[in-house]
């Protein structure tokens, strides 16, 4: 995939899906904001891997969670980096194993934030930069876990699926505006959120469950970019208000 010219926003380019989407977009000539929430240092370096590339990137720290702050990430990388083209709405947080009755008030608000907040955010403050610069393209980054709604979930389930929604939502909004909005479900990823997840597993009760994925492994976090790159690319682009499922093959259980 050929990206010349353009310029990404990735959120949570610190962890290790991110990492692995900006390392992918400026592999094919994007230029990348490298958003970071707490994690300066790793997005500082990851930046000047990718000047390595021959692209343009700079971090960027925003608590994405605050209408302002992502208003005013967006401005920045749009002043900055001249212009926006893509935003890749990837950061997320997750709490397995918590039922309702169990869960704080204010635990199940931060997970709303950080998973659905931010993307309203970020998505109002850039729909306006890309309708100015003729067209662009949003990937919202959601889980398997719509399909399995697991019990233990409620707050990653409720959100991730709000975030399908509103992708297929705004996706009729802009289209016209050749603006094209799809999401992304991931699997089980060895990497970031999904790698901490296994590590703190018994190996038995692992091993049992990576044997219901029907490819019968966990997936790389370079599988999940390749898609992102292939559905901002002009061969998708008659893909439109899509939840792209990655995840090794049809499946309802997941992973807490
Ligand atoms: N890994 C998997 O198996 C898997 C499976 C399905 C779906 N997903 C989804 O894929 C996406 C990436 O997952 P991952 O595994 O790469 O996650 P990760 O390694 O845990 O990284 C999470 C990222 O989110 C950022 N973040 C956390 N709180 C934030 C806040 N308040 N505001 C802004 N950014 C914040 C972190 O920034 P700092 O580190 O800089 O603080 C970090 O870059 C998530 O949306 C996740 O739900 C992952």
């Amino acid at each position: 995939m050929e990206h010349k010219q353009k310029t990404a926003l990735v959120t949570g380019a610190t962890g290790g899906i991110g990492e692995a989407i900006c390392e992918t977009l400026a592999a094919t000539g994007v230029s990348v904001a490298v958003h970071y929430h707490q994690n300066k240092a790793a997005a500082e370096e990851l930046a000047q891997r990718l000047q390595g590339l021959g692209v343009r990137a700079v971090a960027y720290g925003a608590d994405v969670t605050r209408p302002q702050a992502a208003q005013e990430l967006v401005q920045r990388v749009d002043d900055e980096l001249d212009g926006i083209d893509i935003l890749i709405n990837n950061a997320g947080i997750t709490v397995g194993g918590l039922d309702v009755a169990d869960m704080e008030v204010d635990a199940w608000l931060h997970m709303v934030d950080v998973n659905l907040n931010s993307v309203f955010y970020l998505c109002r403050a850039a729909i306006p930069r890309l309708r100015a610069r003729g067209g662009g393209q949003i990937v919202n980054v959601s889980s398997n876990i719509v399909n399995s709604l697991p019990g233990g979930s409620s707050a990653y389930a409720a959100t991730k699926s709000a975030l399908v929604a509103f992708t297929k939502v705004l996706s009729k909004e802009v289209a016209r505006d050749n603006i094209r909005v799809n999401a992304l479900s991931p699997g089980l990823i060895a990497a970031g959120m999904g790698q901490g997840a296994m590590d703190r597993r018994d190996p038995a009760v692992l091993e049992r469950f990576i044997d219901t994925i029907p490819i019968g492994r966990p997936g790389e976090a370079q599988e999940i970019a390749n898609v992102i790159s292939f559905l901002i690319s002009d061969a998708a682009s008659y893909v439109i208000g899509q939840n792209l499922t990655v995840n090794g093959g049809d499946r309802t259980e997941s992973y807490q």
